[in-house]
């Protein structure tokens, strides 16, 4: 059954709700056959496939490209754009075209920007023109230069207070789930009975809704360093080395083919 923005709402209170991130076709049929409930084309691609230090320098026609490559998996699962930097805080006009662009060419089902309370004017302007939104809410690696290295900043140097007002004001713009990145377990617990949308947590504990990850974080496919909070279920950086080194000595041992 196909997921819809929808059927996430409903899910909170059922059972936690999973998200992971991918960037091409392969991996979205993967995540989709596993039952991934929502696939994120994240701006990680930056760092995890496009080889960049950080978010920052990921466009918009690299999240299309990335974004119609896994559309082409036809996902059941729904399939959120990430809308990367600044484009939450550009112009309206060039911020609903970008929406556009991602749901018109790439059908992308819905979007995701970076911000609280500051751009919740701007969700409430998509939500009306039809274009569902997640929110992101906690700590933003679009602002890497503004919070040096993103992972080790640890607990969210925000007020609590502020972090409550950010989950309330994107609910109230009609966002329809928050992503809370690196938030601490005890103040997720407080957003998600104040709020009756999904947060959806990353590195911020148990008590959130459901679970997002970067994929190659979960795969052990990220190159350098990556969060203090992941759990590598597999090496697939090892494998996949053996597996080479093994084909390369076969070939020069003339055992293969
Ligand atoms: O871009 C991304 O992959 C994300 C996740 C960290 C949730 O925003």
């Amino acid at each position: 059954m196909k997921v819809t923005t929808q059927v996430i709402r409903k899910l909170k209170g059922v059972r936690p709700i999973v998200g992971l991130t991918a960037y091409d076709s392969i991996m979205a049929r993967i995540l989709d056959r596993a039952g991934i409930d929502f696939i994120l084309i994240g701006d990680t691609v930056g760092i995890s496939f496009l080889g960049f230090q950080s978010t920052v320098p990921v466009t918009v026609d690299m999240i299309l490209h990335h974004s119609k490559a896994v559309m082409r998996a036809k996902p059941n699962a729904l399939v959120v754009a990430d809308l990367p930097f600044p484009e939450a805080h550009r112009s309206m006009d060039h911020l609903l075209e970008s929406c556009r662009r991602l749901m018109q060419e790439a059908e992308v089902e819905a979007v995701k920007l970076e911000g609280g309370e500051n751009i919740a004017a701007k969700v409430s302007q998509l939500v009306e023109a039809g274009i569902p939104t997640i929110g992101h809410i906690g700590m933003l690696p679009q602002r890497k230069h503004q919070l040096g290295n993103y992972y080790k900043v640890g607990k969210i140097p925000k007020s609590r207070n502020q972090l409550l007002i950010d989950a309330q004001s994107l609910e109230k713009a009609g966002a329809f789930a928050i992503i809370g990145e690196n938030i601490e377990s005890g103040l997720c617990k407080d957003i998600k009975e104040t709020i009756k949308i999904p947060l959806i947590g990353i590195g911020s504990g148990p008590h959130c809704d459901g679970q997002i990850l970067v994929s190659t974080d979960l795969f052990g496919l990220t190159p350098g360093e990556i969060p203090p909070f992941i759990k590598p279920y597999i090496n697939l950086t090892d494998i996949t080395m053996k597996t080479v080194s093994k084909w390369i000595d076969d070939v020069k041992q003339k055992k293969y083919p």
